[in-house]
């Protein structure tokens, strides 16, 4: 008897301490949620907010997926047969894809879903942003993972909105830089030997020159020229002037410095063939001629004209930006070309000249047109991102390519910062003679 009542109260009293103990555990993790979250975010994630966000995603799924249009109605057969068999039994559900397993990241969740006949994965890309409404989190993307199944990633929250900035040491690869953070948390590169030519978009203050600087501070250090043309009356580019071979601070003097770094390629050019090399990259170590970086910052004010004499410069101009973008990878030339407005009303040449540059980034944009301009022909949903870019996000961008788009964000360096590092390496200025005009 005795053994048989002990045994019942310690089985009462067993799950009820359990019970409180957890209550406990709850309760202290619910109030100390605010602080954890600012401090270990990741900790807070895992341990509040990915639990929550798993059991919205398993609540919701169904009537999401049907509210998507993701649902597939059974056989027709099937529906004839439950009517007669099951009289007045409700018609059976249309079918949804299997939520797969939840599996959380340290910024968000991904799961994979098997894809039903008849489905393909753009069904899914379409319905993403719903997803992201319906389990409240800052966005879905879904990509093909393999033939028949889609993987759905979430990320909780915007991860640019403070992105943590893995600092560049030492002068790293050549022409490599870190010049900020991907949406995933991994680091931003512009490598210029992977994608030599760049076209950099976006509206007044939405961060054009501050990507620029990142990439001058990353630059400086290595064993490149660097040279600037700045329309804008070298307000811009004129605080890296020590670090630079050449800057051009007006159309005319922009004209002669863009035929002088054509002149420059062709001879680079006689030189690899001279040597039966395809690119300078397969000369000699000793031999190989220095890589340039061309910076030019607000391109419409080489295309804007308002004189039939200005609109020639603004010809040359564009013929030998094309050209060097034509010719330039492959011998060393690599531009950087940056502008708020690039729009067809600037010309042919503009045209011409973004479908060489195959890197483009995207910021905040003005009008719809630039944005088109610079990600339309490359990837439709990369121009939706763009356009959501509002201004307090300064620094963000859309990076498109050849190989998709994603979101980034530059490092915050600031024009002092630049203008230090510029000063700091103003030793390495290589001296390219060719470049150095007199004055017609
Ligand atoms: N990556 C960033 N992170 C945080 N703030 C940023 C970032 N980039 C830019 N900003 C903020 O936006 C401001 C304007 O940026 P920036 O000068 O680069 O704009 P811009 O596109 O070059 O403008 P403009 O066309 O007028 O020259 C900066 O002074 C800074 O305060
Ligand atoms: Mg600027």
């Amino acid at each position: 008897m005795t053994v048989a009542s002990s045994t019942t109260s310690a089985s009462v009293i067993g799950p009820s301490w359990a019970l409180v103990v957890a209550a406990v555990l709850v309760s202290g993790l619910l109030l100390a949620g605010p602080a954890l979250r600012r401090r270990y975010p990741v900790a807070w994630w895992l341990l509040l907010g990915f639990p929550a966000v798993a059991f919205r995603v398993i609540h919701t799924w169904r009537p999401l997926m049907a509210g998507c249009g993701l649902a597939v109605s059974r056989r027709p057969a099937l529906t004839v047969v439950s009517g007669l068999v099951g009289k007045g039994a409700p018609p059976p559900q249309p079918r949804v894809p299997r939520c797969g397993l939840i599996r959380p990241t340290s910024r968000g969740f991904v799961l994979l879903v098997r894809l039903l006949p008849g489905q393909v994965p753009e069904d899914f890309v379409k319905a993403a942003p719903a997803m992201a409404e319906g389990w409240q989190v800052h966005a879905v993307r879904a990509t093909s993972w393999k033939p028949g199944i889609v993987r759905v990633v979430a990320s909780a929250a915007d991860p640019l909105a403070a992105p943590r900035v893995p600092k560049q040491r030492g002068p790293g690869h050549l022409l490599r830089v870190t010049v900020g953070v991907l949406e995933t948390g991994a680091a931003w590169v512009l490598d210029l030997r992977r994608v030599p030519h760049w076209l950099i978009v976006g509206a007044t203050r939405s961060g054009k020159s501050t990507l620029i600087n990142a990439l001058v501070a990353g630059l400086a250090p290595q064993p490149v020229a660097l040279v600037g043309i700045d329309c804008k009356g070298g307000m811009e580019l004129s605080l890296y002037e020590p670090r630079l071979s050449a800057l051009a601070t007006n159309r005319e003097q922009a004209v002669r410095l863009l035929a002088a770094l054509v002149g420059m390629t062709l001879d680079r050019m006689t030189v690899c063939r001279t040597a039966r090399v395809r690119n300078i990259w397969g000369l000699p170590d000793e031999e190989r001629p220095v890589p340039v970086v061309v910076i030019v910052d607000e391109i419409a004010e080489l295309f804007l004209v308002a004189s039939r004499n200005e609109k020639d410069e603004a010809q040359a101009a564009g013929t030998a930006l094309i050209r060097l973008a034509q010719l330039g990878a492959a011998l060393g030339v690599f531009l950087v070309v940056a502008g708020q407005r690039v729009g067809s009303d600037l010309g042919p040449g503009v045209t011409a000249l973004r479908a060489q540059l195959g890197g483009r980034v995207c910021h905040r944009v003005a009008d719809p047109g630039t944005a088109e301009m610079a990600l339309g022909d490359l990837n439709p949903d990369a121009l939706k991102a763009a356009q959501a870019i509002t201004p307090e996000q300064a620094g963000t961008a859309v990076l498109a390519s050849g190989d998709g788009w994603e979101r980034a964000r530059s490092h915050l360096i600031t024009e002092s910062e630049a203008e230090a590092v510029a000063a700091e390496y103003a030793h390495l200025t290589p001296v390219l003679s060719e470049l150095h005009l007199e004055a017609p």
